[in-house]
């Protein structure tokens, strides 16, 4: 398979991409704009071809339970944490496979193909980690899987919660989370860390903690979490998700707390859809927007990204999958609507998630690289978010996997 009349990101001109099997083989200029010459030739119609969506930050065992057995009225994290433990009460092996896949679905038609899913491990069966061990499997044709032990009610906090992260790694978990902000006290949420980080780098997994995911300038894992991959050298290795109470602390702190992170090389995911709805919630005026520092963290030079977090579940009731939604909104949210900020937008659900999931040759329009990538339907990131635009064509392993028509509009004036 080809595909023409393709222009790639920071690159003048157009291309032809040639597929062979499941792998790139070569990456042609054209001198003009041409016809399709063989039935199996994409014509990308001079817009942009991209490597996969990547969502790096979804908990797919909680996804499509909203309101079951009861709404979060507060629409606060801590109630949405106290509704999911009524709701995973009552999850079985089998509803877990059908939500997360019926959700995969749902990724898979607006072009994601790398999936980081956070699944909750404070359960002495580990029910949704059987479950979704399985199903990382059963997707492989149409998503790579990782999956994240994640101790929802803590790893100190809760019973046996070292021993469940650790059964939980020996079962096949990918990487290694945490909830340190949630622990019961400073002190637990500290040891909680140095355990995790342990975990991981004696079991060779990636780390994904959820740090700091509060409006309390007072919560100050990201510290820890920074300085036990700097002495380990495992930055590269390590994200730290959500960091909202970045967004409350004083800049004096802060100042000091980048000259670590710079130096720890750790990555950052952010779901600013999911923090502005969570977040601030404790405030009357002025309101908080409860987010990270996404804008000086990516001007710092570290790495970041857009995540989803939620679809319809006790966090957060909306959602389709469409990462492109989640990075209109966290522009918008997180005053990165400048011109250069547009020019390469798509870096914060593209190549800069890649690098968060440490996907590193297998990403990327590259010949020799996987023969996985998206036409999509306007000519650069600016257009692309502008109008709104979409994942037309979505191939994996050189195989079309996903193909949407656009809206037809007829007008009668
Ligand atoms: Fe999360």
């Amino acid at each position: 398979m080809n595909i023409i009349n393709a222009r790639l990101r920071g690159k003048a001109g157009l291309f032809r991409i040639e597929l062979q099997g499941d792998r790139i083989a070569a990456i042609e200029p054209q001198a003009d704009v041409v016809a399709g010459s063989a039935v199996d030739d994409l014509d990308a119609q001079q817009n942009l071809v991209v490597p996969p969506f990547v969502e790096p930050h979804i908990h797919l065992d909680a996804t499509l339970t909203a309101g079951e057995p009861k709404w979060n009225m507060s629409g606060t994290l801590f109630e949405g944490i106290e509704r999911w433990a009524e709701r995973k009460a009552i999850t079985t092996h089998d509803d877990i496979k059908t939500r997360a896949k019926k959700t995969i679905g749902m990724l898979v038609d607006h072009g994601i193909q790398h999936v980081r899913t956070h699944v909750d491990v404070t359960d002495p069966k580990l029910t949704a980690l059987k479950a979704m061990v399985e199903v990382r499997d059963e997707v492989r044709d149409l998503v790579d899987l990782q999956i994240v032990a994640f101790p929802q009610e803590g790893i100190e906090s809760y019973a046996n919660g070292r021993a469940l992260m650790t059964e939980a790694v020996a079962m096949g978990a990918d990487v290694v989370g945490g909830i340190p902000h949630f622990e019961n006290t400073r002190d637990q949420g500290v040891s909680s860390v140095k355990f995790l980080m342990e975990l991981a780098e004696r079991t060779g997994c990636l780390v994904d903690v959820h740090c700091d995911e509060t409006d309390d300038p007072q919560s100050r894992f990201l510290e820890v979490l920074a300085e036990e991959a700097r002495v380990r050298g495992m930055g590269a290795r390590v994200t730290a998700s959500h960091t909202t109470a970045m967004g409350s602390y004083d800049n004096a702190y802060c100042s000091k707390l980048f000259r670590l992170l710079k130096m720890s090389g750790i990555n950052f995911v952010s779901c600013p859809t999911e923090s502005i709805h969570l977040q601030g919630r404790f405030d009357t005026y002025p309101k908080r927007r409860g987010l990270t520092r996404v804008a000086e963290i990516d001007r710092a030079g570290m790495n970041v990204c857009f995540g989803q977090d939620s679809i319809v579940d006790p966090w957060y009731p909306l959602g389709n999958g469409n990462i492109l939604r989640i990075l209109e909104a966290g522009l918008h949210i997180c005053h990165m609507l400048g011109y250069e900020d547009l020019q390469r937008c798509l870096d914060l659900i593209t190549d800069n998630s890649a690098r968060t999931l440490n996907l590193g040759e297998r990403y990327g329009i590259e010949a020799g690289r996987p023969a996985n990538l998206l036409l999509l339907s306007a000519a650069d990131d600016y257009e692309m978010v502008r109008s709104q635009g979409h994942a037309l064509v979505s191939v994996r392993h050189g195989k079309v996997l996903m193909r949407r028509t656009p809206a037809q509009i007829e007008r009668f004036a």
